[in-house]
């Protein structure tokens, strides 16, 4: 059978990579999660004390910074390295989440990273979650879907999750960070959060992860057939 792209874009917290991660794993295809590039990106800028205002600095901070994916026996997931170091867990911190949004609209910073994406794609066999993925980076892209979800549902999910690593974290922390995120996300000039016209939107908010992978499964293999 042959090789398709498959694009999953959509709100923050929606489950987008835990779909991605699953589904690449059921077609043995490469799992890519773009907003774990800018999140790296991101902790790059916070770390280097980068002024983001000024395109001068943007440019020469980018050409330090070089990212890539290894896939992690133990973890069996794909893990993402910034100039060799794995910062898969740094980036999750809520201290990333508060910057991301802004530094992802930078116009420098979204042709470096899209430019990355499109080079990983190359060869299709793959799975990417993010905001611009079926609009921007692959346009073309055999299968796109758009997830969403009710907001309290995206809160109380990406709470859970951030209480396992950080227990000070407040609900009302995370909501206004998802609101933010999705607001900035959504209206930026480049590249915005759009659903794209061909795109299936797939809601989750009353389906569970098992019959949301058959849903999306379904959907790719009668991609692949007609292939
Ligand atoms: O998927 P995530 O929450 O890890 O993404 C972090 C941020 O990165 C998100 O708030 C917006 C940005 N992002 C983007 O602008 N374009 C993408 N393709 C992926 C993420």
């Amino acid at each position: 059978m042959g090789n398709i792209i498959i694009t999953i874009d959509g709100w923050s917290s929606c489950g987008k990579s835990t779909l991605a991660r699953q589904l690449a794993k059921a077609l043995g295809y490469v799992y890519i999660d773009s907003g774990a590039m800018y999140r790296a990106i991101t902790l790059y800028f916070l770390r280097n004390h980068i002024n983001w205002a000024d395109v001068k600095q943007v440019k020469s901070a980018l050409k330090e910074i070089n990212i890539d994916f290894r896939f992690n026996k133990i973890t069996q997931q794909s893990e993402i390295y910034l100039n060799d170091e794995n910062v898969e867990y740094l980036i999750r911190d809520l201290v990333i989440a508060e910057k991301v949004s802004e530094i992802a609209a930078i116009k420098e910073i979204r042709e470096f990273a899209v430019a990355q994406q499109q080079q990983l794609g190359a060869n299709k066999g793959i799975v990417m979650d993010g905001r611009d993925i079926g609009t921007t980076v692959f346009p073309n892209a055999e299968l796109k879907i758009f997830m969403t979800a009710d907001i309290a549902v995206r809160v109380e999910r990406r709470y859970i999750e951030m209480q396992a690593k950080n227990p000070n974290v407040s609900i009302e922390d995370v909501k206004a960070n998802l609101q933010m995120r999705d607001y900035i996300d959504s209206n930026r000039e480049i590249s915005p959060l759009r659903k794209a016209e061909d795109a299936i939107e797939i809601d989750n908010t009353n389906i569970n992860i098992n019959d949301q992978l058959s849903l999306a499964l379904e959907l790719a293999n009668k991609k692949l057939q007609k292939i």
